[in-house]
């Protein structure tokens, strides 16, 4: 990769308009985000704040409503037939429960094997069967023979998200967008499949965007990385790993951080000061007023937080915080 390259993806301004109850909501809103080749991205927020919609929109699964999707700076929807299915090819999404997303009437081999054949990977069964073990082992699934012929009904939770990851290697993806891959799995083999999914990364080299509710896992699998927060369809912060897990700065990162169980001192004094007034999301049917975390938020200050929408302002060390009161805090800091 040369300095100067594309990023491999590109959100410019991306939103996403669905109609619930005869009204429009905005799933997504103007969200904007480049992630270089091999990068690791974490898209973090509570249930409902467009994570998917975002996932599904990178995929080239759904289309936005507004702004552009780049693949290697190209338009996602201004390509030609071979193109997109090049991209297509290129960028595997990993859905969170993998019962839905395997056909239940067909073995481990029938579900790897169709790409592979379908797109000319191999020639003929034998080397598909070669191949599927070879995924099955890249998976920690050995003896891959012991799991060619099963049906996904057989196989455990863990071994079924390890057969959607490894269906999802036969095309050689240049990005993985992993959406929730380890939610559904119980916590003693989360961290396998955490460490699996991390070995993936280092050895082939994939670019990662990496979707969770859960903060203390976007920290596990993407220290080296980026943590973009959202909330309400908007990204809040988005910046280092570190930076964002040991120097958060919007109220809302703040929070979500201090409801992680294990947390350092630094953390937990986090969880003194930042008490939420209110627990309740509201709806994107009624978003409320300028900053839409306003209702929830312990800095809230009126005449300033519920007039406006705070831009996603830059504050230094390659951190991006949409909030006036931290904006106003930074400027008066370098003034
Ligand atoms: N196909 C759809 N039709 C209508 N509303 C949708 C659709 N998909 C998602 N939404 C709404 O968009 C919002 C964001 O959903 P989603 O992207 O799934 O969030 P997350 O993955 O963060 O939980 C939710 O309010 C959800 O109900
Ligand atoms: S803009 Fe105001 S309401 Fe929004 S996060 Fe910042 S302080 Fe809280
Ligand atoms: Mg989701």
């Amino acid at each position: 990769m040369t300095a100067n390259a594309a990023p491999i993806i590109e959100l410019d301004h991306v939103s996403r308009v669905f109609e619930q109850r005869r009204k429009q909501v905005k799933a997504v809103d103007d969200v904007s985000l480049a992630v270089q080749e091999g990068e690791v991205v974490c898209l973090v927020g509570e249930s409902g704040c467009g994570k998917t919609t975002t996932g599904k929109m990178i995929a080239g699964l759904i289309h936005p409503s507004g702004g552009e999707v780049r693949y290697a700076g190209k338009n996602i929807w201004a390509m030609g037939k071979d193109e997109f299915q090049r991209y297509r090819l290129a960028v595997q999404i990993i859905h969170q429960d993998p019962y839905a997303s395997l056909n239940p009437a067909h073995t481990v081999y029938g579900i790897m094997s169709a790409p592979l054949l379908q797109h000319g990977i191999v020639a003929n069964h034998k080397q598909a069967r070669e191949r599927v073990r070879d995924l099955l082992r890249t998976v920690d699934m050995t003896p891959p023979d012991d799991f060619l012929d099963k049906y996904p009904h057989q196989l455990s939770g863990g071994q079924r998200q390890r057969v959607s990851v490894a269906r999802a290697l036969t095309v050689s993806p240049k990005v993985i967008v992993a959406d929730e891959a380890v939610s559904m799995v119980d916590v003693s083999i989360r961290v396998s499949l955490l460490n699996m999914l991390g070995r993936l990364k280092r050895d082939l080299g994939v670019t990662f965007i990496f979707i969770t509710h859960d903060l203390a896992v976007a920290k596990h699998f993407a220290w080296e990385g980026r943590i973009a927060v959202m909330y309400l369809g908007r990204m809040i912060e988005i910046g280092r790993t570190p930076q964002i897990i040991n120097h958060p700065q919007h109220p809302y990162t703040r929070a979500l951080l201090s409801a992680i169980p294990e947390a350092d001192p630094r953390i937990t004094r986090t969880k003194e000061r930042l008490q939420l007034r209110s627990l309740d999301i509201p709806s994107l049917l009624n978003l409320p007023s300028g900053c839409s975390f306003h209702p929830r938020c312990p800095l809230f200050e009126e005449g300033l937080c519920e007039v406006s929408v705070p831009p996603l302002a830059d504050m230094g060390e390659g951190t991006r915080v949409a909030c006036h009161v931290v904006a106003r805090e930074r400027a008066k800091e370098a003034a």
